[in-house]
């Protein structure tokens, strides 16, 4: 059944687990997400961003979703907004059948610029009592993804953003979220520890200078019943970056949120995990592979079959590791 973030999220503090939030382009990741969950029995987060509405078009996924749901009705499944920029991304949104929007309010509506912590307030309150008229649940954002190490906002090709941030922009004040959340009256809320989209976010295995889990813990005690997000959240595991750079890959050596750094998030608030580009590895390194050891191969199929093979295995380890198996 197809059900919102916030039933999905309240049910995941009752018993203390998290639920990997996977973001969607297409078919074979909805199959490989799906055959994930039914495995492990857990809910699942199927989110889309603005790129993917417009890459498979707003009536392909709402009716992709529709038909996982069908093919798996055992399944909580939560469609989420991934990222909206405005009003018009959230409210189109849940026209097409999303059941949770994310309001970006920490960015202009430019996803470039860091914003003003009024305007955030204002275009989030403004989204959030509109989705909640119509049932839907809404995550907003404080503070900046970034690089910790290098005070830049950090953009998915690894390079900065301009203009130096300092610790205190870049991760979320405890204070501010409370008064954030008391006038926004979001259902989930993305805080920033040091993380940042895409595979190059440390260029070390990340400690507590770098990344930072204890912040968590403190915005979770100062506002104990709102959900806590982690974008972000890809691992960059090491066996990935392996299988794409032993077959032809030019990734340079980087690293990623330690899963267990994630498990710890979990034990203290954290509820939902944003994961992208993990999944984007394991469908890229199998695809590689496929090229390389049959040249003669031209059926989409057969690279597709191992790639959706590897990234159902990743999302049930997820599953696994974050309590999420056995909680459908
Ligand atoms: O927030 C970033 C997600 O990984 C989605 O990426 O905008 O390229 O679809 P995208
Ligand atoms: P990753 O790039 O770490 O997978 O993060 C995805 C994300 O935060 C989507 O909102
Ligand atoms: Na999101
Ligand atoms: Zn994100």
């Amino acid at each position: 059944a197809i059900i919102t973030l916030r039933q999905l999220l309240d049910h995941a503090a009752e018993e203390g687990y998290g639920v990997p939030a996977f973001n969607i382009n297409n078919m074979e990741q909805g199959l490989a997400i799906l055959r994930a969950a039914d495995a492990c029995n857990a809910p699942v987060i199927l989110q889309a961003s603005r790129g993917a509405r417009s890459y498979a078009g707003d009536i392909m996924l709402r009716h992709m979703v529709q038909a996982l749901a069908e093919m798996y009705p055992h399944i909580p499944i939560c469609l989420h907004q991934d990222h909206g920029n405005n009003e018009a991304t959230c409210l189109s949104a849940i026209r097409h059948g999303f059941t949770s929007v994310m309001m970006d309010g920490s960015l202009e509506a430019d996803m470039k610029t860091p914003a003003s912590y009024a305007y955030n307030v204002e275009i989030t309150e403004r989204v959030a009592r509109m989705a909640h008229w119509v049932g839907a649940s809404v995550e907003g954002e404080l503070g900046v993804l970034g690089s910790l190490e290098t005070g830049e906002a950090a953009k998915e090709d690894g390079s900065g953003a301009e203009g130096k941030l300092s610790k205190e922009d870049l991760l979320t004040d405890p204070d501010q979220a409370a008064e954030f959340v008391a006038r926004t009256k979001v259902d989930a809320l993305a805080i920033a520890c040091g993380t940042s989209h895409g595979a190059y976010k440390f260029s070390r295995k990340p400690d507590g200078e770098i990344l930072a889990m204890k912040r968590i813990e403190e915005i979770h005690a100062r506002i104990p019943s709102v959900h806590l997000v982690m974008h972000g959240s890809s691992s960059v595991p090491q066996y990935l970056q392996d299988l794409i750079n032993e077959y032809g890959g030019e990734m340079p050596q980087t690293y990623g949120v330690p899963v267990e750094e994630i498990e710890k998030g979990i034990r203290t608030g954290v509820r939902k995990v944003n994961i992208d580009t993990d999944c984007r590895m394991a469908l890229t390194g199998q695809f590689r592979k496929v090229a390389q050891e049959k040249p003669r191969e031209f059926d989409p199929r057969k690279f597709l079959i191992p790639a959706m093979d590897e990234m159902e295995k990743l999302c049930k380890d997820r599953f696994e590791r974050f309590g999420t198996a056995g909680n459908a």
